[in-house]
């Protein structure tokens, strides 16, 4: 089964079986099938956050369950049921569609939205885990389904408990929970300009034109977003590279430690737009790997590696992936 339009790098990638998984239900025979044929079983959502390797000798479970639903609108909140196969932006389109404001900050993330949670997706300000109420989930190891409070996902930046137990959990949807009174979130460098009387709407759509104006698009030139997390230091690290260079973003951080920006790393290491074989930093963003044609999953890791290694010897600073290896 070829993958190669199912990944946003444009990987080639072959799956020996597939299987659209589109009700909770399948799973349990799914995964009892698998194990009598002795054959592994991952997940792909939107495969906008993983790099595939050209050949899977398994079954690859492709997320298709859909379904939206108002479950309840309070007068403190609206909670939404979103299914994990939905598509997060078309998602967040249809809330703020419906004058449910909240999730605007978060449009044009790529990706379904069973794996919004898992890397607790987040830009502008905002993460998923602000919206979350609970998630629900089929849990592989005890062969049930279990809902989980949003306290016992444990999100972090970029990390969730789901996260931290790869392959244990699939996502089969989300409540979420939409705070009222909406109340615009500007805080992010380009949002303020637009004023406290915005409307969900005019924040969503200066958060996709601020996206289309700094990121690649996927379509025509095929990325999986940032490629590193931006790295959190101890003090001493970043106050040295501040020192070095006054210019480099540091965000301090409530527990003492300094958020840096993977991006200005990769710049200032002279970085942005290289090229290694097929693929390379995109020249708009250093952020972002850019697959230019025909890379494979072993043109990235040689492209991360090298990125890693320049970052180090430049800053002392390590850099850790973003994207899931398969
Ligand atoms: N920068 C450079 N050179 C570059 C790119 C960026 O110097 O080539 C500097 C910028 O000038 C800025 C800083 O780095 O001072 C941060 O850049 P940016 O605002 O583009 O955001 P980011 O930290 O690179 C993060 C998220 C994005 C999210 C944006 C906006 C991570 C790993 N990435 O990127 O999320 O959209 O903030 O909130 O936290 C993703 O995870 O895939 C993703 C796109």
């Amino acid at each position: 089964f070829d993958l190669s339009t199912r990944n946003t790098l444009a990987l080639r990638a072959v799956s020996r079986f597939s299987a659209f998984v589109e009700s909770p239900a399948q799973l349990p025979a799914l995964f009892a099938e698998a194990e009598a044929m002795g054959l592994p079983v991952r997940l792909l959502g939107g495969g906008s956050n993983v790099v595939l390797a050209p050949r899977f000798e398994g079954i690859t479970a492709l997320m298709a369950i859909s379904g939206r639903t108002v479950l309840e609108e309070r007068s403190d909140a609206v909670l939404l049921e979103v299914a994990a196969g939905e598509n997060w932006h078309d998602l967040v389109a249809w809330s703020v569609g419906q004058g449910f404001g909240g999730l605007e900050n978060l449009a044009l993330i790529p990706g379904t939205v069973g794996a919004a949670p898992v890397q607790n997706i987040g830009a502008y300000g905002a993460e998923v885990a602000d919206f979350l109420d609970s998630v629900l989930v089929y849990d592989r190891m005890e062969q049930r389904e279990q809902r989980f409070g949003r306290d016992a996902c444990a999100f972090a930046y970029r990390d969730s408990r789901f996260k931290r137990e790869p392959g244990r959990y699939v996502v089969l949807s989300l409540r979420l929970s939409l705070p009222r009174p909406w109340r615009a979130n500007l805080g992010f460098a380009g949002l303020a300009e637009l004023g406290e009387g915005a409307t969900p709407e005019a924040v969503m759509q200066r958060v996709v034109a601020l996206r289309q104006s700094k990121l690649p698009d996927w379509h025509v030139e095929p990325n999986a977003g940032s490629f590193f997390h931006n790295p959190i230091v101890a003090p001493e690290l970043a106050a040295a590279v501040v020192a070095e260079l006054a210019s480099a973003p540091n965000y301090p951080q409530p527990d003492g430690r300094v958020k840096l920006s993977a991006g200005w790393l990769i710049e200032q290491s002279g970085l942005k737009g290289f090229r290694l074989g097929p693929v390379g930093t995109s020249p708009r963003h250093a952020l972002v790997v850019v697959n230019h044609g025909g890379g494979t999953a072993e043109d990235i890791a040689a492209l991360a590696a090298h990125i890693k290694a320049t970052v180090l010897a430049r800053f002392g600073v390590r850099l850790q992936e973003e994207p899931v290896f398969f």
